[in-house]
């Protein structure tokens, strides 16, 4: 049998990963899939491509020529970003093609569009890569999970923000050196704003919450709150406590509707999460039949995401010739079976919290405090005091709350920080305990 063509848009780190792994591992390749799977046209920026195996590709600028080629079978965007992706894929859509895409920020800002353009012409959009680089978590999720109700998902989902809160952490260095070693080492988006202010999460989390609940995609619903506040004394006073603080995705079914939430989070040092480090990346999916499953490994990087591009091209090819009626659809749920469960405003959202505030050293400060906390009906878990540093009028306060809706954390927060006896701002960090429950 002749084998599939594919034609790759992007011959950067991913693309020039997928050549090579396409290439290396082809007999394997094509005896999974039933035959062979080859690129024979690409489109890149670059002119030489020092360390990849473009054997056999007619490699070319132009990306809309390789979309618009009769001879591809399947198009892979590695490209990136919203645009001119969503319009390529489309196009490649509209000419018959099948597409296997790494673009989470396409797939959860314009998935809605893109898939009901994909089911009217019968083709598949696959999407592995988007989500964790080379963990398998959507075909976890959408298959391997499929006879569980799933309660909720917990994610270190951005390499770059997991890297550099390590690096932090473990040898106490500066945010902008990691982050210039994660952009040299290819991990960065190509704005690092969208790893370390979590909007990488949040495209990530937004299709995670999809396949789980059977939701639309709803990506501008996503409460994201980046890692740039958090400073080393977080970082220690959390382990002195007895947790990590971590870069989380956290997507949960409620009665009243879905938390779609990614910002830094404490969570308990034993929870084999919190010891996922560097650029790694894990999801803890919880599931009413199975209980808590855990997917680990490497979330950026050359081969490790291409594995996963390299993985929907296995798939595609394999169900090429299904009825499309029959494929595994596109967001695990049938199309027409989509629930309209909303998604929580965060104000509406209940976590624990840890608090940490520079108070005057005087009698009366900490009632002030507890009181207002108190009037708001929230309870405190854990207090700490640090002493003064050198003679200074002003030390340190860490308090754990219990559970509580966020509208009246933020009040709280808001009279906490009107007290003259309380400098700058509150520090607050959302707690998850990611028990079984
Ligand atoms: N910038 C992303 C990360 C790459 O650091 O995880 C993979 O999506």
């Amino acid at each position: 049998m002749n084998p599939v063509r594919v034609g790759l848009l992007g011959l950067g780190t991913v693309g020039g990963g997928t050549a090579n792994v396409l290439s290396r591992n082809q007999e394997e390749i094509a005896r999974r899939a039933g035959r062979g799977i080859v690129i024979s046209h690409a489109a890149a920026r670059e002119t030489s491509f020092p360390d990849v195996d473009t054997s056999g590709m007619e490699i070319g600028t132009d990306a809309f020529a390789v979309v618009d080629q009769p001879e591809v079978d399947i198009i892979v965007e590695l490209i990136g970003g919203y645009e001119p992706a969503r319009e390529l894929v489309l196009r490649a859509i509209a000419n018959g093609k099948h597409v296997v895409t790494a673009n989470k920020a396409l797939i959860a800002k314009h998935g809605n569009e893109i898939f009901a353009a994909a089911r009217e012409k019968g083709v598949m959009v696959a999407f592995e890569a988007a989500v964790a680089g080379g963990i398998p978590i959507i075909k976890a999720l959408r298959e391997g999970l499929a006879a569980n109700r799933i309660e909720w998902a917990a994610g270190i989902i951005n390499g770059t923000g997991n890297f550099i809160l390590t690096e932090m952490r473990d040898k106490g260095r500066d945010f902008a050196d990691v982050l210039a070693e994660a952009q040299r080492l290819g991990y960065a988006e190509a704005d690092p704003t969208f790893d370390v202010e979590g909007i990488d999460a949040a495209h990530k989390l937004t299709i995670i919450a999809s396949i789980a609940f059977g939701i639309p995609l709803q990506f501008e619903k996503a409460y994201t709150e980046g890692i740039g506040h958090i400073t080393r004394e977080d970082v220690a006073f959390a382990e002195e406590l007895g947790y990590r603080i971590k870069h989380l995705g956290v997507t949960r079914r409620t009665e009243k509707g879905v938390e779609l939430r990614v910002h830094p989070t404490l969570i308990p040092g034993r929870r084999l999460i919190a010891n996922v480090d560097g650029v790694m990346n894990a999801v803890l999916v919880k599931g009413d039949a199975v209980g808590p499953t855990l997917y680990y490994g490497a979330g950026a990087g050359r081969e490790p995401t291409a594995s996963a591009v390299v993985a929907d091209l296995v798939d595609v090819t394999r169900t090429l010739t299904t009825d499309p009626g029959n494929r595994v659809p596109h967001l695990a749920f049938q199309p027409d079976a989509l629930s309209d469960l909303p998604v929580l405003p965060m104000e509406e959202v209940e976590t624990a919290c840890y608090l940490r505030m520079q108070v005057a050293d005087r009698p009366g400060v900490m009632a002030d405090v507890t009181r207002i906390l108190g009037d708001e009906g929230i309870s405190i878990e854990a207090l700490l005091q640090k002493e003064p540093v050198g003679g200074a009028s002003d030390v340190s306060v860490i308090m754990l709350t219990h559970r509580v809706v966020e509208g009246r954390m933020n009040e709280s927060i808001k009279r906490i920080e009107a007290l003259d006896t309380v400098t700058g701002q509150v520090t607050r960090i959302r707690m998850e305990t990611l028990d079984s429950n």
